[in-house]
């Protein structure tokens, strides 16, 4: 063998090795948030970039949105850095409402009335989005 295949195989053994390259690949795809666009293909070690929330979602103040590519390849982030929108208490005069999480974008609550009420429209609602806010799809009376 000449020393160009030689180099041709150490260069094929390195690319064989995850991570042998030092290169991060497409970066993470996350529900709550996106990367900056247009993505490539591959980016360098300790590339940092800086995700935005989506629509429906808002930044954990406790959690830096940066996502690393990290020496072995990987891309590192914090966990859930961004988090639904709530869509706070609904007002149902006469009447409770009944969730099992939490109220934030996504989430299903239901409805109920007090004691000689009954509800007037669907028992149940779901927190939407609203324009750029989130709200629930709508909110039944009691009569
Ligand atoms: C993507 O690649 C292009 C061309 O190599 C480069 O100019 C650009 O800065 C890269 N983008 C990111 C986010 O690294
Ligand atoms: C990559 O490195 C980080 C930090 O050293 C480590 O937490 C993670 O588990 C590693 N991932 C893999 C797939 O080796
Ligand atoms: C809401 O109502 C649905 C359908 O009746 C039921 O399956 C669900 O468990 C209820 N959830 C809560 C939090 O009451």
């Amino acid at each position: 063998m000449d020393v160009g295949t030689v180099l041709l195989w150490i260069g094929a053994a390195l690319l064989a090795l995850p991570g042998a390259c030092g290169d991060c690949g497409e970066p993470p795809r996350f529900v709550f948030a996106e990367p900056p666009i247009p993505t490539n293909a591959s980016y360098p070690v300790w590339t940092v970039l800086r995700y935005r929330c989506r629509p429906g979602y808002t930044g954990d103040v406790s959690k830096s949105p940066r996502v690393t590519c990290l020496p072995n390849s990987t891309w590192a982030s914090h966990p859930d850095f961004c988090i639904g929108k709530s869509c706070g208490h609904p007002e149902i005069p006469n009447g409770d409402f009944h969730f099992s999480t939490n109220l934030q974008f996504g989430a299903t609550i239901n409805f109920t009335c007090k004691a000689g009420y009954r509800v007037v429209g669907k028992a149940s609602a779901q927190c939407v989005l609203r324009g750029s806010d989130v709200d629930w799809d709508h909110v039944p009376f009691c009569q």
